[in-house]
């Protein structure tokens, strides 16, 4: 064979890539990546906002838990989670724009034109809302796990000054009510974004029907409105005073000092 027929042949597609190509080029492929992926961020969503919680039990058990997902699995759960994630996140947004387009273009399209295909008003919400989430995420990342605010990042445990103090930080951040202001309203968009989501996925998963639509509703209002309760708590009892570090620190050095829920302490 000549150098030239090997330039010239086309790279061939194995079956698993065509099957994958047309799954991914089909309007019901991406409805179900952007199902499974929205669930998996849901799965996340409770989990973190679980672990967030320990912030009532005091400082010991939230710095615990951190310094567990940093070391569960040598250190590599935590990026198993976060590539998977990203992926997840990912997914979502490039398979989100893309049916948006492909409705787009069906309506713009006038032998196209069909009520089923055209973008509804909650639909519209829901691009500002995610895009909103989107800002939000990164914003926290560079808040909370990347620290770029050097005096949060130096923030050390005061029980145990090897580890990052994970509490005080997470005081800290919420003592600019600017950072709070934001936090309600991103976490206020997410969560009515998953009000929507929540019954999309049981759509597409072809499990809303005419008995189950109200069921359906109720668990999509109730997950969003617990997840947005049990994450602005935190925020809200930091800027109203009700959470505070003030003694925890000096306390903790203190020998014989006992831990206890910061809500107690006031
Ligand atoms: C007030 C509510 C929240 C609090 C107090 C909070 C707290 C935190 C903290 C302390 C970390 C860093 C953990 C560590 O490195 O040890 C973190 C990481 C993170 N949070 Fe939140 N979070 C909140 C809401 C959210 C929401 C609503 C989302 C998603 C929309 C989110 C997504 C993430 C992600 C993706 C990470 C990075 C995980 C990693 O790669 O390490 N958080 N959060």
């Amino acid at each position: 064979m000549q150098k030239s027929d090997v330039l010239l042949k086309k790279p061939q597609m194995n079956s698993l890539g065509r099957t994958l190509l047309r799954f991914w080029n089909s309007s019901i492929g991406k409805k179900l990546i952007v199902a499974v992926t929205g669930l998996m961020l849901v799965g996340f969503l409770v989990g973190h906002m679980a672990g967030n919680l320990l912030i009532f039990q005091g400082r010991e058990d939230l710095n615990d838990y951190a310094e567990f997902l940093h070391h569960m699995l040598h250190g590599w759960g935590v990026w198993f989670v976060r590539i998977g994630l990203l992926t997840a996140f990912v997914l979502h947004i490039v398979a989100t724009v893309s049916l948006v387009r492909q409705n787009r273009a069906a309506r713009d399209s006038r032998y196209a034109h069909d009520a089923t295909v055209q973008a509804s008003g909650s639909s519209r919400i829901m691009i500002w809302s995610g895009l909103t989430v989107l800002a939000f995420v990164v914003f926290h990342i560079l808040h909370f796990t990347v620290r770029v605010d050097s005096q949060l990042a130096a923030m050390k445990d005061p029980g145990d000054p090897a580890r990052h103090d994970v509490y005080g930080m997470v005081i800290a951040g919420f003592s600019n009510p600017l950072v709070v202001l934001f936090y309600i309203v991103a976490i206020s968009l997410l969560c009515s974004h998953l009000s929507h989501g929540i019954a999309s996925i049981f759509q597409t998963l072809g499990l809303r029907t005419v008995k189950t639509r109200a069921a359906i509703r109720a668990v999509g209002l109730a997950v969003s409105v617990v997840l947005w309760l049990g994450f602005l708590s935190i925020p809200f009892l930091v800027a109203t005073g009700v959470l505070k570090d003030d003694k925890g620190a000096a306390a903790n050095l203190s020998p014989g000092h006992v831990q206890q829920s910061p809500l107690a302490e006031n």
